[in-house]
């Protein structure tokens, strides 16, 4: 190479200082970080293989597992957002020609459809309507007909705002030689649930909803069940980034010295165990019943406004999200909507 002038100018937007926001989010996600977990994601970084960030990994999974209500052994988190961790569940859980059951009543059994269909599964979608959820009976007359190695259901389908119950599912499931997946990206420590109890197989969240955390990192767990069947694969899975074994090994699952896998994303794992923190200091049930009471409020100042609630089973239905789930932020966006439909030409109100 003659000269060393470079053929690409360094950007002038890199030279203006970064411009975020000061913003209150009130969607279903991400939300606000609590100022404990922003003061967190101002530390400085050390290396991901010291024994400060092992024992930093060590109290996220003892988190996850008081969040998730399980003993699981195998329980970290992810380098990646919700759908990555579906990923982890699904390439680990799938080998091509396995028979797949998704409920489909919104976006993420549409996802989960599209991986299985991608790693080669048979893949049965119990289609519905959006705003549905599924019944017991339904479920076991999707797993009598399509003898499925796992069954996918969404517990709260952020699309449409449906809860989808999950008593008596994971035992049913197991009658039929099935694991069970649960999506809880959106519900996780806004409405109960109980892996270990429920009979979960595999089930994943997301740490940018309730937990008030940055996007970027995911939880996830497996039962014994599911690392039997990952354990017994014929096949390798075909993402290495997302091998369990390989990450079990990194987060200390199993009687292994750890060995790198990958350099995790040191500051999101010190956000996300202060957001664990959190929870673990203001219970779980508290947690659960703020949103139970933000959300009730919600829809009962949405009815008054006459304005009809798009699922219609009253039980069924989720709310706002973590720390910003207040009745002085129901009372915001009930104003917003009404300056909204002021404007908008078919407001019927
Ligand atoms: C119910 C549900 N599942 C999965 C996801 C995907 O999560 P992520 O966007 O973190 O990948 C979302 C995101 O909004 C969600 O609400």
């Amino acid at each position: 190479m003659a000269s060393h002038r470079l053929l690409v100018p360094p950007p002038e937007a890199l030279r203006r200082p970064l411009s975020i926001p000061d913003r209150l989010l009130l969607t279903p996600g991400p939300s606000n970080l609590a100022p404990r977990v922003l003061e967190a994601g101002g530390l400085q970084a050390i290396g991901h293989m010291t024994k400060e960030m092992y024992q930093v990994m060590d109290d996220i999974k003892q988190g996850i597992q008081y969040v998730f209500q399980t003993h699981n052994p195998i329980t970290l988190a992810v380098s990646g957002s919700g759908n990555c961790a579906l990923e982890v569940a699904l390439f680990n859980l799938l080998e091509p020609g396995d028979s797949f059951l998704v409920g489909t009543n919104g976006m993420w059994g549409q996802q989960a459809l599209e991986i299985g269909e991608r790693i080669g599964a048979r893949v049965h979608p119990m289609i519905k309507e959006p705003g549905g959820h599924y019944t017991l009976q339904e479920v076991e007359e999707g797993l009598a007909r399509h003898k499925p190695v796992l069954l996918f259901l969404t517990h709260s389908e952020s699309s449409t705002g449906v809860m989808q119950p999950l008593d008596g599912y994971g035992q049913l499931c197991h009658r039929h030689q099935c694991l069970f997946l649960v999506d809880s990206v959106a519900s996780l420590g806004g409405v109960p649930i109980y892996m270990d109890q429920q009979g979960i197989d595999v089930l994943y969240s997301g740490s940018q909803k309730v937990l008030n955390c940055p996007p970027g990192t995911s939880l996830i767990s497996f039962s014994n069940k599911a690392k039997q069947k990952v354990d017994a694969r014929r096949t390798k899975p075909f993402s290495v980034f997302m091998d369990l074994k390989c990450l079990a090994n990194f987060w200390g699952c199993d009687d292994k010295p750890r060995a790198y896998h990958h350099t995790t994303s040191v500051i999101g794992l010190y956000s996300l165990r202060e957001s664990l923190a959190l929870m673990v200091e203001q219970g779980l049930e508290s947690s659960w019943q703020r949103h139970r009471e933000a959300s009730a409020y919600l829809h009962g100042r949405l009815q008054e406004l006459g304005l009809q609630l798009f699922v219609r089973d009253p039980v069924l239905r989720i709310g706002l999200l973590g720390c910003n789930a207040t009745r002085k932020n129901v009372d915001l966006v009930i104003e917003a909507l009404k300056e909204a439909l002021r404007h908008c030409p078919r407001n019927k109100l």
